[in-house]
C-alpha cells in the first residue's frame, strides 16, 4: 500500500541530533553521517486501554540498512510500524523518520509500505492497483507506466498485470503488495512479514528484491518471523518482546561468535573425557562430541588436549550460534 499523506499536520520539528545513553540505543552507521536517521524513537509506546501495545522502544535505523525488527506474536512489531507510519498516534514517546516527525505528509511521499494484512479490490486487475496506488502516492502522471512496469517485473508479475487480483494467490497477492510498496523508488520500506504467503522461489526473489533496494541506497525495515531470512538479509536487528527491546545491534553483536565446537572422536579414554571436560559442557552421540563454551580462539588448544591424551581426532566443526537459537534464548522459550 503506498501511504497516503493525509491533511493532519504533526510538528515537524527536527530529530534530537544525539539520543540519551541508555539501554536498546545504537548510533548510525558512519555511512550515514550527515543524514539523519531513517528511523529514530524515543520511549515510544502505545496503549490500547489495559494492553499494552508497545511499552517504550527506543532504537535508530540508518540510512540505507536492512534492519530486522523481530519478536513473538504480539510483541508489538505492527503497532510500531503504524506509528511509524502516523496510521496511529502514540499514547507516550517521540518518532522521527527521515527527519520529520512520524506521520508528517512530505516524508510519507518517500516511503513505501506493505502491510501485515491486507485485500486489495478482487474485481481490479494487477496494473489498475497499481495505478491507483500512483495517483494515491501522487506520482507524476508521467511516471506511472514506467513505474508499474518495474515494479511488476521486479516481483515477477508482468505476465499477469492484467489478471484481476480475485483470481490471484496468497503467494501472487503477496507479490502484488510488495510491488504497490516499491512504486515511486522510496527512500524507506517499510516490509511487515513479506514473505508469510511466498513459496520457497518466491522467499528468495524478496531476499534479492531487499538486496537490491540497499544497493539502491533504500533503507528496508523488515518485520518477520522467518529468522533464516532474516540472518541472510539484515544488517541490524532489534528483537522486541512485551512492546520493549530485549536486544539490538549488528546481526553478528547480537548472535555472537561460536560458543560450541563439535568433533568426531575415536579413542576417547579416561584422560580424553577429562581434557574435554576441562573446555565445557559435553554432549556425546556416538563418535560425535559437542562442547559448550569454547571460543573459537580456544579449539586449537582443545584439540592439543584430546592429541596429548591419546584420542584420535577425525573432525572439528566450530558450531556458530544462530539468530533463531539467540531469539529463543532471549525470550528464554528454551534454556
Ligand atoms: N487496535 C487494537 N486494539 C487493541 N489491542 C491491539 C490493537 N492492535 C494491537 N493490539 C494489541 O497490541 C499487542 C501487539 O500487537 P501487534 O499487532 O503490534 O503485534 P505483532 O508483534 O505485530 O504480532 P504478530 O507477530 O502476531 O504480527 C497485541 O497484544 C495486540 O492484541
Ligand atoms: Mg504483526
Amino acid at each position: 500500500m503506498g501511504v497516503r499523506a493525509d491533511s493532519r499536520r504533526l510538528p515537524s520539528d527536527p530529530p534530537p541530533s544525539s539520543l540519551p545513553e541508555g539501554e536498546g540505543i545504537s548510533l548510525s552507521s558512519p555511512e550515514a553521517a550527515g543524514q539523519p536517521p531513517a528511523v529514530q524513537t524515543l520511549d515510544l509506546a502505545k496503549h490500547y486501554s489495559k494492553v499494552i501495545a508497545l511499552a517504550g522502544l527506543t532504537m535508530t535505523v540508518a540510512q540505507g540498512e536492512i534492519f530486522g525488527f523481530l519478536g513473538p506474536n504480539g510483541a508489538g512489531k505492527t503497532t510500531a510500524v503504524k506509528l511509524l507510519l502516523g496510521l496511529t498516534r502514540p499514547t507516550g514517546g517521540e518518532a522521527w523518520v527521515l527527519g520529520a516527525r512520524a506521520g508528517d505528509r512530505e516524508s510519507r511521499r518517500r516511503i513505501g509500505y506493505l502491510p501485515e494484512l491486507f485485500r486489495y479490490q478482487d474485481w481490479l486487475q494487477a496494473r489498475e492497483v497499481l495505478q491507483l496506488h500512483c495517483l494515491l502516492a501522487g506520482l507524476p502522471a508521467h511516471l506511472h507506466h514506467a513505474e508499474i512496469d518495474t515494479a511488476l517485473a521486479t516481483v515477477g508479475l508482468t505476465k499477469r498485470a492484467t489478471d484481476r487480483v480475485g483470481t490471484f494467490s496468497k503467494g501472487m497477492q503477496q507479490r502484488l503488495g510488495l510491488a504497490v510498496a516499491l512504486l515511486g523508488q522510496p527512500r524507506l520500506i517499510f516490509l511487515d512479514e513479506p514473505t508469510s504467503a511466498l513459496d520457497p522461489v518466491g522467499r528468495r526473489d524478496v531476499r534479492e528484491i531487499v538486496r537490491d533496494l540497499k544497493r539502491r541506497g533504500t533503507t528496508v525495515f523488515l518485520n518477520s518471523h522467518l529468522l533464516s531470512e532474516v540472518e541472510q538479509v539484515c544488517d541490524r536487528v532489534a528483537i522486541v518482546d512485551k512492546g520493549r527491546v530485549v536486544a539490538q545491534g549488528l546481526m553478528s553483536e547480537v548472535i555472537g561468535g561460536a560458543r560450541a565446537v563439535r568433533l568426531r572422536l575415536t579413542g576417547v579414554n579416561g584422560a580424553g573425557h577429562t581434557a574435554l571436560a576441562h573446555f565445557g559442557s559435553v554432549e556425546q552421540e556416538g563418535d560425535w562430541y559437542t562442547v559448550h563454551g569454547v571460543e573459537e580462539e580456544t579449539v586449537p588448544a582443545l584439540v592439543a588436549a584430546l592429541v596429548q591424551a591419546g584420542a584420535q581426532v577425525h573432525a572439528v566443526a566450530p558450531r556458530h550460534h544462530t539468530l533463531e537459537d539467540r531469539f529463543l534464548q532471549l525470550l528464554k522459550r528454551v534454556e
